[in-house]
């Protein structure tokens, strides 16, 4: 599905947040692995990065996958990556935000100390993992002009806010989430509504129900790194169609191994 998106869009570039990949918490390096196979080129992350302890050693390993800028410099990994796509740089930067989060550096002053580093690189895509819509608009104007998009993360549900300023950066304050939309933002509707009810902790695990994929896409004009155009797209995930062929082709590797 996402390499026919790619298509469609014509696609240079594509990138994830994919924290919530493993059940909703965090992701292991075999789940990278296949994100990447299935065409993604970089994966951001947010709060949830360090769930899976097996993703120490991968993250540190792997440039394409960034856990948030503003962790300090001891964390394994890194929160920017730049990529060359025909003479044009481009870099992408993960930042979190603190507000109702945990308390990181400040993610405004390492936006500005990141960008005095990126000399001669135009494009530029933020992915802000933060769960408040102020701190989110807030990082839009810090830095409106000085980058292409500000795509906000964290609260997995899309926002109707999708713009492109006068300076031209694109800003939303939620792209969207891909996975079940019958739930509460990804996870079984019981457990969660139940911790509500009782004040208790519950279990949880991710819902199965009404799979959409979302994301947004953004045309950048690469002299000047200015956003030109912005959509959000909603893509309807047959699941079981997909699990039932996944089965198939698991029995048929079974037969010919
Ligand atoms: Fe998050």
């Amino acid at each position: 599905m996402l390499k026919d998106l790619r298509e469609e869009h014509s696609a240079d570039l594509v990138v994830a947040n994919i924290e919530n990949a493993a059940g909703g918490f965090g992701v292991t390096p075999e789940m990278a692995q296949k994100i990447f196979a299935y065409g993604v080129d970089i994966q951001t992350s947010g709060n949830h990065i360090w769930d899976r302890v097996q993703i120490l050693e991968y993250i540190a390993d792997t440039p394409r996958l960034l856990r948030p800028a503003n962790y300090p410099r001891q964390a394994p990994g890194s929160g920017v990556h730049v990529v060359e796509i025909r003479e044009h740089k481009i870099a992408v930067v993960n930042l979190m935000g603190r507000v109702y989060m945990h308390t990181l550096d400040c993610p405004f002053k390492t936006a500005d100390r990141i960008l005095s580093r990126l000399e001669g690189v135009h494009t530029v895509l933020v992915d802000f993992h933060a769960e408040a819509t102020s701190e989110k608009q807030a990082m839009l104007y810090h830095l409106d002009g000085k980058v292409s998009a500000i795509i906000g993360t964290h609260t997995h549900v899309r926002t109707a806010d999708a713009r492109i300023s006068s300076r031209g950066t694109a800003y939303v304050t939620d792209a969207g989430m891909t996975g079940a939309h019958q739930s509460i933002i990804g996870m079984e509707v019981g457990p969660s509504l139940g911790r509500f009810l009782t004040g208790m902790p519950k279990r949880f695990s991710t819902a199965s129900e009404d799979v959409k994929l979302q994301g947004v896409v953004v045309t950048v004009d690469p002299s000047d790194g200015h956003a030109t155009s912005f959509e959000s797209f909603t893509h309807d995930f047959d699941l079981a169609a997909y699990q039932g062929s996944k089965a198939d082709n698991n029995s048929e590797s079974d037969t010919s191994a």
